[in-house]
């Protein structure tokens, strides 16, 4: 299989992208490499693919928010999927750039869904985002919810890609299917995300800034298991039967979220990190920052019973191997 993976410098990307090679798929992977955060991670992730790919994986620096440059930079190539996971990422900044938000998540979606629907209609996999669900008090989160009251602009800006990516189904048939990935975290990782920050600051000695007094709760799942999540949807292209998909489409648009189905306490997260780091931290707490939520927790019910999503690593496990993977990346 031959697929096209955007955002192949991120967190995400780079770790799909490894694990398609690593079956024996082709990837073509796309990346403005812009500086949100370091661009050298961006570029280590890309050497690491490169290097573990033995040759099934091609990168190439395009912004796709610009329509003639991707056109340009995908050229005559053909491809069985496309996966589309850059976009600008974070809920913090998109108070500060809501530009950027505009040009790469939404102008840059429809670009994707055009090259989708013009390249022989090739199904979609698509990142959406748990902050879709915003302020809602219902828990866990299910993808039959509503979900009409975004808290941020990012979360608006990926609602609303939700919402274009039903018309291109119902107008052009093409298989798509929205993930709504919860606080992805592992190696690689991302440096704008808490856990970061947090092993960042305690290996360092500096104080970590808590938000809400440390009254925040996460679904955190694992890098390996939103690559399982991924490469299901990748496989399982929803139907074109008029039957109801996860999410309520009669569309062949299926919904998804993709968590660890546990809501854990961000101080837990914190203590897990203490003692990985083998020191303790020094915490700030601070109120809450307008645009965030105070809880997530995914109900992965329809992903787990149409494709048998089963999360696998709990954050006793996974933190510790976060950690480790950061301190041998910067030789602390
Ligand atoms: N990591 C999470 O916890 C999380 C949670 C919910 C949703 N998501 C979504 O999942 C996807 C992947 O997230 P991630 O954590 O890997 O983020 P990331 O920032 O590490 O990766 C996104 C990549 O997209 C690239 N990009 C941004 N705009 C671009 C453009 N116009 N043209 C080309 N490339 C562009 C960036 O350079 C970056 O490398 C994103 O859509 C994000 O919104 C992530």
């Amino acid at each position: 299989m031959r697929v096209l993976v955007t955002g192949a410098a991120g967190f995400i990307g780079a770790a799909l992208a490894r694990r398609l090679c690593a079956r024996g798929d082709e990837v073509l992977g796309i990346d403005s490499l812009n500086d949100y955060y370091q661009v050298s991670l961006k570029e280590d992730r890309v050497r690491n693919v490169e290097q573990a790919g033995e040759g099934r994986f091609h990168f190439r620096q395009a912004d796709f928010a610009d329509a003639t440059a991707l056109n340009e930079t995908l050229g005559d190539e053909a491809f069985d999927a496309i996966v589309h996971l850059g976009a600008q990422a974070g809920v913090r900044y998109s108070l500060e750039n809501p530009r950027a938000y505009v040009a790469s998540n939404l102008m840059g979606h429809v670009n994707l869904l055009e090259i989708a629907r013009h390249r022989g209609g090739l199904p979609m996999v698509y990142a959406s985002s748990s902050s879709v669900y915003g302020g809602n008090d219902k828990l866990p989160f299910a993808v039959e919810d509503r979900v009409d009251h975004p808290v941020s602009l990012y979360a608006a800006t990926k609602r609303a890609d939700e919402l274009i990516s039903e018309t291109y189904a119902h107008l052009y048939r093409i298989p798509l299917t929205g993930l709504r990935f919860f606080t992805a975290y592992g190696p690689w990782g991302r440096p704008d995300m808490a856990m970061w920050l947090f092993t960042d600051a305690i290996l360092d000695g500096r104080p970590i800034k808590v938000f809400n007094n440390g009254e925040m709760w996460r679904d955190f799942t694992f890098i390996d298991d939103i690559v399982n999540g991924v490469v299901a949807c990748i496989d399982n292209p929803p139907k074109d039967d008029d039957a109801p998909k996860a999410g309520g489409s009669v569309k062949p648009h299926a919904l998804y979220n993709i968590g660890n189905n546990r809501s854990e306490k961000l101080t837990r997260v914190i203590e897990l990190i203490e003692q990985a780091c083998e020191r303790e931290a020094e915490i700030e707490m601070l109120p809450m920052q307008p645009g965030d939520v105070e809880k997530t927790y995914a109900d992965v019910d329809a992903i787990r019973d149409d494709l048998g999503y089963a999360p696998s690593v709990s954050i006793d496990e996974g933190v510790p191997r976060f950690v480790e993977w950061f301190r041998d990346y910067h030789a602390r």
